[in-house]
């Protein structure tokens, strides 16, 4: 029996399609996250349906129905810890979260930004990648700081920029790298390879092979 699995936690908005591949990484039985619960803000997420399916936990709470952002976040918050998450992962979450949650789970929330960051934060990342005519663009698993975008990186994956590209097949190639992305960098944080140092990542030596994933 290894070391206990860390219990994740998914705030998805949409789709889901982050949530899904981190969801069918925890199945491996060696994986050192389990997900304990998804939680979204919209009740008509397409992500709970999957998450459902495959006999994960969820929870809506609706942003719509709180008077502010901090009783929002509370509840977020309650749901978590009745779930004795220990780990949150952000997977297409489309809320700001209070600087006091955020700081609550600092070194202990991650999120997965479509760009190569420091580039190109905030929304509609391929949009910005074509305008400035990049051809390498990719995404970023970074640690969730009350600044936008801005935590510390744990992993990034790259690929290329190709003639012709519009946003729709920018984002597809994006995609798909952050499905294989996002449980790498899961992985590092839960099993203490990665770790959120002041406002650095502190990467254990022995994970150098999983720092540079630019193999397509
Ligand atoms: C993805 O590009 C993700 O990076 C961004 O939102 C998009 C949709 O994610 N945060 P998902 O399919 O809902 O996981």
């Amino acid at each position: 029996m290894g070391p206990r699995r860390r219990r994740v936690g998914i705030l998805i908005s949409g789709r889901g399609s982050n949530m899904a591949s981190l969801i069918e990484a925890a199945q491996a039985p060696d994986y050192p996250a389990e997900i304990a619960l998804v939680v979204s803000n919209r009740p008509g997420a397409g992500g709970l349906a999957r998450a459902e399916a495959a006999g994960i936990p969820t929870t809506v709470v609706d942003h719509k129905l709180f008077p502010d952002r901090a009783s929002f976040d509370a509840e977020i918050g309650q749901a978590f810890g009745k779930a004795g998450v220990d780990l949150i992962c952000l997977a297409g979450f489309m809320r700001i979260l209070s600087d006091e949650f955020v700081r609550t789970w600092s070194g202990r929330m991650l999120n997965i930004h479509p760009s190569l960051l420091p580039l190109f934060k905030g929304l509609h990342p391929h949009r910005q990648a074509l305008d400035a005519g990049v051809r390498i663009h990719g995404c970023t698993v970074h640690f969730v700081v009350p600044e936008l975008d801005s935590g510390p990186i744990v992993a990034q994956a790259a690929v290329p920029v190709l003639p012709g590209d519009d946003e729709d097949a920018l984002a597809a190639r994006v995609l798909a790298e952050e499905h294989r992305l996002y449980p790498l960098g899961l992985e590092l944080v839960a099993n203490g390879k990665a770790r959120l140092d002041g406002a650095r990542t502190l990467f254990a030596a022995e994970s150098r092979t999983a720092l540079a994933s630019s193999e397509a």
